[in-house]
């Protein structure tokens, strides 16, 4: 069955997920940056991965709603047709909280930016969300950078519980204003 795309960039199609994705979300799954940074999601085998999956997957139906359920899709370039990573928006904080992540591979070429920004500015068009929040440990600069690359702005820093590691943690925040919908007077 054909995936159903989302959203389209110039490299990238943000696309949901399928159940053949199993394989490549565990491999992606298990690299460096994934267990140090997003450790619950790294899986032990595709058993794991497919159990993931299938979860996410069982959301697509209907609208959207990432303030009560994950709406996380692939990110699949263009080019090739490869999957190489994973965006998606979770409810969090009493609001949605936008996680990312691009395998190695395909590290530093802008693609988790242009995945970032796409799928915010479309969350708030088409899903009106008011806000989003992108939650970024400071020691790792390359996702707060992704995040300010893609028109996050600053608003808070404190020492917040990541997965169980006490880490100082920048909140960034995008909005309509940030989208361009709704301009300051
Ligand atoms: C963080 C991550 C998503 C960045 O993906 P990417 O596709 O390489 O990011 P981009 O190419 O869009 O880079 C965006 C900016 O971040 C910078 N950057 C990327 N990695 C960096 C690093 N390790 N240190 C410093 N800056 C970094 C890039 O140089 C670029 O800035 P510039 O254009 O000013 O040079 C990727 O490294 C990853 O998946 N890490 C593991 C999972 C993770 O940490 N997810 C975020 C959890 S909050």
């Amino acid at each position: 069955m054909g995936k159903t795309i989302l959203i389209e960039t110039d490299n990238l199609l943000l696309r949901q997920f399928s159940l053949d994705d199993a394989g490549k979300v565990l491999q992606m799954s298990q690299e460096e940056g994934m267990c140090i940074w997003i450790p619950d999601q790294a899986y032990k085998d595709e058993r794991e991965s497919t159990g993931v999956l299938k979860f996410l997957i069982g959301q697509y139906p209907g609208e959207p709603a990432p303030q009560r359920r994950p709406f996380v899709l692939g990110v699949e370039l263009k080019q090739t047709g490869e999957l190489i990573g994973h965006v998606g928006l979770s409810p969090a904080e009493n609001s949605v909280e936008i996680g990312y992540a691009i395998e190695e591979n395909h590290q530093g070429k802008g693609y988790a930016t242009e995945a970032v920004r796409a799928m915010s500015r479309w969350a708030v068009r088409e899903l009106e969300l008011s806000e989003i929040l992108g939650i970024a440990a400071g020691e790792n600069p390359g996702s707060c950078r992704v995040l300010e690359k893609a028109g996050y702005s600053l608003v808070a820093e404190k020492e917040k519980n990541m997965r169980g590691r006490c880490l100082w943690c920048k909140i960034y925040q995008y909005t309509q204003l940030s989208a361009g919908i709704i301009e300051m007077n």
